[in-house]
């Protein structure tokens, strides 16, 4: 029976109709897990602070993945996380194995063997509108021998189904659905999904071993940068969340698994054993209080999305009222899925051998469309890349009309067997760019023709390269037009110094007319030239040359971003313009150096060194910074304090006068500085206050270490 003093302690029954919602802690639990995590955060840890460390740790990836709440900063959880790991170093024996840091797996996996699943995994039978759903209704009743039936509605997630087993509160397996009576043991990439729990506290309740089912999914928002990433190292970017959660499942590499950041779902509980002598668990009766359940021992389920209904006619004006509403939750979904709320009654109805009879999928409108392939464009990108660009007839999917679809590179025309005149199918998954799923070759009259790609530049016509080790052509003309017409529209755009008013038409008019030849010309447009073009008036040349000033003082990792480094996106440039303070510093780094920066691989790094080195380059920044462009990053104080010693380390000796030394260790850590406990090569910063006597000796020996004052340190933090 339920009711142990775990779960009675947890918290408000906010819930009327069920008594099981309620958070996996306690906002008295929250505050003292967060109040005690920043204490760590500024304190030297002790062994037995090992599992206050993992709770705080479990609670943060609580926070972070169930809720979407975070509570910590990266930095700040990267910290509770090395502090941790520093602890249990001491004494692995004594490691527990749900412990955060267990969830890491180092090497690659074998391969994925097979495994069966308690119960098979079935899919669902589809319905597509009303007329549908009543039908399903009258069956149901039909089944169930009574026409009181309530029904629980849920989102149907777009990703990967999963399967987890949890015996005496561990997690002991996951695995893929396969073909639903094998799938294949995916534990060690399973771990690395921080919303999904190491252990959870089943055994309170009798439950000896459970098998959950679930979707992993990836937040539209991660998906999109890791393809914006992708697309930064010129890789063809993944076609939707689905293929990228289930491709990264199978990925043998778990730490590149873990670097993907998947979500998961869970939304079904298809087995379980009791403890002899226990009664079934009290929400275990109804799916509805078994998805609470599950998320006050802190899974993620869909709580937040799912409701009841009495009829049919209430589940059917949800589905159309939801179907409108889908764009606002942040994973893919295709729709609902109803299930009969009952446990009894699902029972009673049982299942086909496909599916169970108890619950339904309602399908929303596909978003794909056939059209007709008239033409493929070749596009030259600001880095030479030639990108084949597909016209096809207009077609409206999900409320945008398509026209145009990129094709990224000749291998994806090739594996697709596309031809000029194809009709193809097109699919854009919510806030994902169209993309030609196939050609549809069983359309074709014969008059189609085959797609042929350039070996000239359509715009400098030089002739074109492909690299042995890249699926890209390319215009390897560093001063054709096109190239640098794409490299100053993507310095003005708005996610770079976001230059309003420089948009890709306006770069290439002043572009075309001298007005502007290099990243730097632009600060120093001759704006009676502009004056004198048509369509610029005294308003809109203000306007534009404000928007061109004000991009002086944009941060450093936008300037960065804007500057076009291969293999450089958005968040690479974030990472590294949190390393320096000032760009320049950049040009004494090594390859090796870029590379110890969290997620700096070779290849960027070698790229980074490369554009750093390279006389032109600094010619450029160099005149950047003459035309006034902040090459600093003054950012860093209003960001949180963040960053600004990142890489740093320091040590406090001696008594200080104005700080606590807590205070000030805190101080350093804000701005991502590390506190070291001992003089040694590694140690960057020594602060001394009166007293200071060994370390002090020993710094100054060692001659590598800054020491200062504490008032020189104030001053250092500004
Ligand atoms: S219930 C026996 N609930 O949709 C219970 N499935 O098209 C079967 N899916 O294989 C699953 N969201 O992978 C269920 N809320 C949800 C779901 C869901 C997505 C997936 C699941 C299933 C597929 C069927």
């Amino acid at each position: 029976m339920l009711g142990s003093p775990a779960l009675l302690l947890s918290g408000t029954l906010s819930n009327p109709y069920s008594p099981y919602l309620s958070n996996m802690y306690t906002p008295v639990q929250e505050k003292n897990l967060y109040d005690s995590g920043k204490e760590l955060l500024a304190a030297q840890v002790q062994p037995p602070q090992a599992d206050l460390l993992r709770s705080i740790i479990n609670y943060a990836d609580w926070k972070y993945y169930v809720q979407n709440d975070p509570v910590f900063s990266d930095y700040e959880y990267d910290q509770l996380y090395k502090k941790l790991t520093e602890l249990e170093k001491m004494s692995p024996a004594s490691i527990p194995g749900d412990s955060p840091t267990q969830r890491v797996a180092k090497g690659l996996s074998e391969k994925f063997p097979p495994v069966a699943h308690l119960v098979p995994m079935l899919s669902l039978d589809n319905t597509y509108n009303a007329e549908d759903l009543l039908d399903w209704d009258r069956r149901c009743k039909d089944l169930a021998g009574t026409a009181d039936i309530e029904y629980c509605v849920e989102p149907k997630y777009d990703g990967a189904s999963i399967s987890l087993v949890y015996e005496q509160g561990l997690l002991t397996r996951g695995a893929t659905r396969g073909d639903g009576v094998m799938g294949e043991e995916i534990t060690t990439n399973v771990r690395q999904i921080r919303s999904i729990p190491l252990s959870a506290a089943f055994v309170q309740d009798g439950l000896t071993q459970i098998e959950i089912r679930g979707e992993v999914v990836i937040h539209k928002k991660v998906f999109a940068a890791y393809n914006a990433q992708r697309a930064a190292e010129g890789l063809a970017p993944l076609a939707n969340p689905r293929n990228a959660a289930s491709g990264t499942l199978r990925i043998l590499d778990p730490e590149e698994v873990r670097k993907r950041k998947l979500s998961a779902v869970l939304y079904h509980i298809s087995d379980y054993t009791l403890l002899s002598g226990n009664e079934i668990p009290e929400p275990l009766h109804t799916h509805f209080d078994a998805l609470q359940y599950l998320y006050q021992l802190g899974f993620p389920t869909p709580v937040q999305e799912m409701k009841r209904f009495r009829s049919i006619e209430e589940v059917i004006a949800f589905c159309h009222e939801f179907e409108h509403r889908r764009d606002e939750l942040p994973y893919e979904v295709d729709g609902l899925v109803i299930k009969v709320n009952s446990f009894d009654l699902q029972e009673k109805m049982g299942m086909t051998a496909h599916h169970p009879r108890w619950a339904v999928a309602f399908k929303f409108k596909a978003r794909q469309a056939t059209s007709k392939l008239r033409k493929v464009e070749f596009q030259v990108g600001r880095t030479g890349s030639i990108t084949p660009v597909a016209k096809i007839d207009p077609v409206p999917i999900g409320g945008v009309t398509v026209a145009s679809i990129s094709l990224f590179n000749e291998d994806v025309v090739r594996e697709k067997d596309l031809h000029l005149g194809d009709t193809v199918l097109v699919e854009r998954a919510g806030d994902v760019i169209p993309y030609i799923v196939k050609a549809m070759p069983e359309l074709r009259d014969g008059s189609e023709q085959p797609i042929i790609f350039p070996t000239l530049c359509p715009d400098c016509e030089q002739p074109l390269e492909k690299p042995a080790d890249e699926a890209v052509w390319r215009c390897i003309n560093i001063s054709c037009p096109a190239q640098v017409v794409e490299r100053l529209s993507h310095f003005c755009s708005k996610d770079a110094m976001d230059i309003r008013g420089m948009g890709a038409a306006n770069v290439k008019k002043f572009f075309d007319l001298g007005i502007i030849t290099t990243i730097p010309s632009l600060y120093r447009i001759d704006w009676s030239r502009v004056e004198q073009l048509g369509g610029f008036g005294e308003k809109s040349i203000s306007n534009l040359s404000n928007a061109i000033e004000q991009s002086k003082t944009e941060p450093l990792n936008r300037l960065i971003f804007g500057l076009g480094i291969r293999h450089v996106g958005e968040t690479m440039a974030k990472t590294l313009a949190h390393a320096v303070s000032y760009l320049k510093e950049f040009y004494d780094w090594t390859a090796d150096q870029f590379q110890a920066l969290e997620d700096v691989g070779p290849k960027v790094a070698a790229a980074a060194c490369d554009f750093f080195h390279l006389a032109e380059n600094r010619h450029m920044i160099d005149e950047l910074e003459q035309q006034g462009v902040s090459l600093y990053n003054h950012h860093k104080s209003s960001d949180q304090g963040e960053g600004a010693l990142a890489g740093k380390t320091f040590l406090f000796t001696g008594t200080l006068n104005k700080l606590k030394r807590s205070d000030a260790e805190a101080m350093v850590e804000e701005k991502s500085g590390v506190i070291l406990s001992g003089v040694s090569s590694k140690l960057n910063y020594l602060v001394v206050g009166a007293d200071a006597g060994s370390k002090l000796e020993k710094a100054k020996k060692l001659g590598t270490v800054t020491i200062l004052t504490e008032d020189e340190f104030l001053t250092l933090m500004g």
